[in-house]
């Protein structure tokens, strides 16, 4: 236990123990005189070793002692009929004497009564602030007001037990302490309680809140402020850097500056927590969560200089005025109708359209869209408008009508398609040449007023979602210089699986959460966070798309597929086995031990089999020693049954594959292969 609670405890001891010399047998005035004297001593010392050790006093402590030394001299002074006076309403007035002390010292400008206290349960940091004296002179006047109360029940009472004691014991411990401990969060929710804000809109880390800040910045509430925030956010996804706000402008640099006029001291999940309004700035720092130095107004007027992304109302998304969202696709892979990512961004778009959206897709692919030049006319000579009269006139206007751009592009060298870039440098006229300082950096302005959102829809070949971080970090630097907020990503990696035969249970489950994004960017201003981390899990573990995606290359190369790629179709006998063994469905095989062998002849003859145990699969070459059941088929014919051209269990009652060992194992296969999405 802390020094100072000890302390605190103890500070209660004389006026307990003068109660209990002077209260023992008839309570004369004789033991009433001891108790004084005792109780003084007692209170003397308390107050000795509180100045000494913790170099500062309460006011309990010096009430108690002025009360004791008030009733010593009384006892001892005072004629007999008098003094006994003091004996018999000892508690009544210890109850005046802390009313007086909980009520007179603020009047004269000292600290009020709790406010000893209450420094001894908080960190120094919050001493200085405004609210922490407004609520420590709030519960001041209430403990006044308890005390008043029990000196009057005390008193009418003629100090019985009843009406000296238990009484005022109820309302100390009934309503005092509870109220002291509800007050400070109930009053601090209060001040501080800020707009409904859109938690997905806040960014992710602490840093990019904090890089952010200066497109929040509030100009009028700033006023003619000049002052430097200092934040040192610790921990992952911190940082440390300056706030600088001056003349009506605010900027952020990284690194220290030598006086701040407020420096802010967080772990960065806090700081993101109080954005995020999950906790209150307040009472977190009332709390110690964070600690601050310098201006503490400058603190609390924080709310006030930036602002947070508001909560947009429903009906503003569905409908502009009676109109509806508009929502222009930009689709930029080069292979538009077998696209991976137009399978997404379609079901994005149904999942909008249900919403009342309205859609337009743009397969730049069909497009004729010359790459900018940089001669400049559009921002020169002939402002907004391009020298070159293809598609991108017409597509321009587009982009400027819509409320949602969504760009879907496959990822290309872990950046957009060329299709892609060609069509966003020639957004160039929409730009506006000057340079023009916002937050950190210069940037160029808009020509037109934006009121467009963007999301971005893309899938990757590789099976790791790190594979988009430029292309992410790309549509951030977008995202800031053209001031359009982007409420979407969904990133896809593995993204041929998507087409992939024997797949399409894991399939649904991506196309499901798709079609929820279209429907959360409208009814709620964003795609979630949870649905974006949702759609990046892989359709199956790293590893075995590599083994996958190894076998597929090495069908072509070894010829055993003809041809061109037929889009989702298994041509190739292994990757169908080793297909089944990543999909395998363990939950639907319980405890089950077993060995399934194929014997293959025809086109691509060989012996491969799946060895099931554990709850995993594996796939490997040759015979098995003992399998539980052998399945003899050419490979045309298993093929054609995983490829959906033939009918399974036709082939097998027309004998056109055989089964032998453990049937059941062969009836139970369509449950055992076609695993949910795997969670990485
Ligand atoms: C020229 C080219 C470059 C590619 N670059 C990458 C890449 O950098 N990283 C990656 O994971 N996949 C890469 N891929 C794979 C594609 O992103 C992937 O197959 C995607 O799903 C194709 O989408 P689409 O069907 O919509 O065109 C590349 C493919 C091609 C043809």
């Amino acid at each position: 236990m802390k020094l100072k609670t000890i302390l605190f405890i103890t500070s209660f001891a004389p006026v307990i123990v003068f109660k209990v010399i002077a209260r023992v047998g008839d309570a004369t005035l004789a033991q009433a005189k001891v108790a004084t004297v005792v109780g003084l001593i007692l209170a003397g010392i308390q107050f000795i070793l509180s100045a000494r050790l913790i170099k500062h006093t309460t006011y309990l402590e010096k009430t108690f002692l002025g009360f004791l030394g008030f009733g010593t001299v009384w006892v001892y002074l005072t004629p007999v009929h008098v003094s006994s006076l003091f004996v018999d309403h000892s508690t009544t007035l210890l109850y005046f004497a802390l009313f007086l002390a909980t009520f007179i010292p603020q009047l004269f400008g000292y600290d009020p009564f709790t406010y000893a206290i209450a420094k001894q349960m908080t960190p120094e940091t919050v001493w200085n602030t405004p609210h922490f004296r407004t609520i420590n002179l709030h519960l001041t006047y209430f403990w006044s007001m308890i005390f008043f109360v029990n000196f009057f029940s005390s008193w009418l009472g003629h100090g019985r037990p009843l009406f000296s004691i238990l009484i005022p014991l109820v309302i100390i411990l009934g309503i005092g302490l509870p109220v002291v401990k509800i007050y400070p969060k109930y009053y601090l929710k209060r001040q501080f309680s800020s707009q409904p804000i859109d938690p997905s809109l806040i960014p992710g880390t602490a840093k990019e809140l904090i890089l952010r800040m200066p497109m929040g910045f509030h100009p009028e509430a700033a006023g003619d402020l000049k002052a430097e925030i200092q934040f040192d956010l610790s921990g992952e996804g911190g940082v440390k850097g300056v706030l600088s706000i001056s003349e009506g402008k605010c900027s952020f640099l990284e690194g220290q500056t030598s006086s701040p006029t407020l420096t802010i001291h967080s772990p960065a999940h806090v700081w993101l927590k109080i954005a995020r309004q999950e906790i209150n700035r307040a009472q977190a720092l009332m709390d110690g969560l964070y600690e601050v130095g310098g201006d503490m107004n400058l603190l609390m007027k924080m709310g006030d200089l930036f602002r947070l992304p508001t909560k947009a109302k429903e009906e503003d998304l569905t409908q502009k005025g009676g109109k509806k969202m508009k929502i222009l696709a930009i689709q930029g892979s080069p292979r538009p109708k077998t696209s991976n990512t137009d399978i997404l961004l379609q079901e994005f778009l149904n999942g909008a359209q249900s919403q009342g959206a309205e859609t337009e897709t743009v397969y730049l692919k069909e497009k004729e869209i010359h790459s900018c030049v940089g001669c400049y006319t559009c921002w020169a000579k002939t402002p907004g408008a391009c020298v070159f009269k293809d598609d991108m006139p017409e597509l321009l206007e587009k982009v400027k009508a819509c409320d949602i751009l969504v760009y879907a592009t496959p990822l290309y060298n872990f950046n957009v398609t060329a299709l892609v870039k060609a069509f966003q440098e020639r957004l160039l006229p929409l730009l506006d040449p000057h340079l023009i300082k916002t937050g950190e950096a210069y940037r160029h302005p808009q020509r037109y007023a934006v009121n467009r959102k963007m999301v971005l829809i893309s899938t990757c070949g590789f099976p790791e979602v790190s594979h988009f971080d430029g292309l992410r970090q790309v549509f951030r630097h977008l995202e800031q210089n053209g001031g359009v907020p982007i409420v979407g990503e969904l990133l896809v990696p593995g993204g041929e699986l998507l087409k992939q035969q024997g797949m399409q249970e894991n399939v649904q489950g991506v196309l499901r959460t798709a079609h929820r994004a279209g429907i959360e960017v409208i009814k709620e201003g964003r795609v979630t966070k949870e649905t974006e981390m949702e759609i990046q899990k892989p359709l199956i573990p790293p590893d075995d798309l590599a083994e996958m995606a190894n076998l597929w290359w090495d069908g072509h190369l070894e010829g055993i597929t003809q041809g061109k790629p037929v889009q989702g179709k298994v041509e190739d006998m292994r990757l169908l086995l080793r297909g089944m063994a990543a999909t395998f469905n363990s939950q639907a095989a319980g405890d089950l031990k077993a060995t399934v062998q194929f014997e293959v002849t025809g086109k691509q003859a060989g012996d491969w089999f799946l060895s099931i145990e554990k709850g995993k699969c594996t796939y490997q070459e040759g015979k098995a020693s003992s399998p539980d059941l052998t399945i003899k088929t050419p490979s045309e014919v298993w093929l054609a049954i995983a490829n959906k051209e033939m009918d399974g269990q036709q082939a097998f009652m027309e004998g056109k594959y055989t089964a032998t060992g453990d049937m059941s194992l062969l009836i139970r296969m369509r449950s055992l292969f076609g695993a949910k999405k795997s969670q990485n």
